[in-house]
């Protein structure tokens, strides 16, 4: 993988490692006062069966498939190694994504934007020194501090599902990001979106999100999973499962 990053935070390993060994540790010192302590041992297989599956799915991240993820992106931005197109990346995270579409197309005009909340190991520094090249901005992804059609691509990877609803909005958060996305893209310019899409408890009744994919052209939509062959445990609803490639282009 191209950076040292990964989309399980080696954090959330951790605290479930620390809860199947504090339940177990509880269920055996219980266990001298009353053998029904033993049921601890449940929650403390649950939370190590959690711990195994993330623990995998996070070699398998590292070992290729989030950089394979960014490689499909960068073949559907469909840029050409000359481009000098402004390019926007929301919820850039690491900048791993943008380093690769500036391998592809080294001309171009990137942008990166995150919240850099403390629920990644990500940070705007390290982005900046990674890329010098390129912009990178703190900003909510409900809300872009952008005007209207300013860039010619526009693309986002697994981080619309995290942007919560404003509130009193009309839209969940990630209905709102996606309007957001849409509306920074230039007419006639492309976007390439990877997230939940099909996970209806961040997304709501699909019939929103079908409606402001209506007012785009040459909409292609695909099961992430499908589209690369991703394995086990990595392909499941928890995981990459309910994931879909949005590729289109916003009106001219
Ligand atoms: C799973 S990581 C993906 C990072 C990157 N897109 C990639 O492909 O490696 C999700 C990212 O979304 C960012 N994020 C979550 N909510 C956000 C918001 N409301 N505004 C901006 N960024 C957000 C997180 O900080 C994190 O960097």
């Amino acid at each position: 993988m191209d950076g040292a990053s990964n989309w399980i935070p080696r954090r959330r390993i951790r605290v479930a490692i620390f809860i199947a060994l504090f339940f177990a540790a509880v269920a055996v010192m219980g266990a001298v006062q009353s053998p029904w302590a033993f049921l601890l041992l449940i929650p403390a297989a649950g939370a190590s069966v959690a711990a195994f599956i993330m623990l995998r799915i996070r070699h398998q991240l590292s070992a290729g498939w989030q950089q394979r993820i960014h490689d499909l992106v960068t073949d559907r931005l469909a840029l050409a190694p000359d481009a000098t197109d402004t390019v926007l990346d929301i919820g850039c995270g690491d900048a791993s994504l943008l380093a690769t579409v500036l391998r592809r197309a080294p001309d171009v005009a990137a942008t990166g934007i995150d919240f850099w909340g403390s629920d990644w190991d990500y940070a705007q520094t390290a982005c900046e020194a990674r890329l010098p090249d390129v912009t990178f901005r703190k900003m909510d992804a409900g809300h872009l501090d952008f005007p209207d059609a300013s860039f010619d691509r526009v693309t986002s990877v697994m981080c619309f599902h995290e942007v919560p609803a404003r509130e009193g909005a009309a839209l969940p958060g990630p209905l709102t990001a996606v309007a957001e996305a849409l509306r920074v893209l230039k007419p006639g310019g492309r976007f390439v979106l990877i997230d939940r899409f099909r996970d209806t408890g961040d997304y709501g009744d699909p019939a929103r999100l079908d409606a402001i994919l209506a007012a785009v052209d040459d909409l292609r939509r695909e099961r992430l999973v499908a589209t690369l062959g991703i394995p086990w445990p990595l392909n499941t609803k928890r995981s990459l499962g309910p994931v879909d490639v949005l590729t289109g282009r916003r009106p001219v």
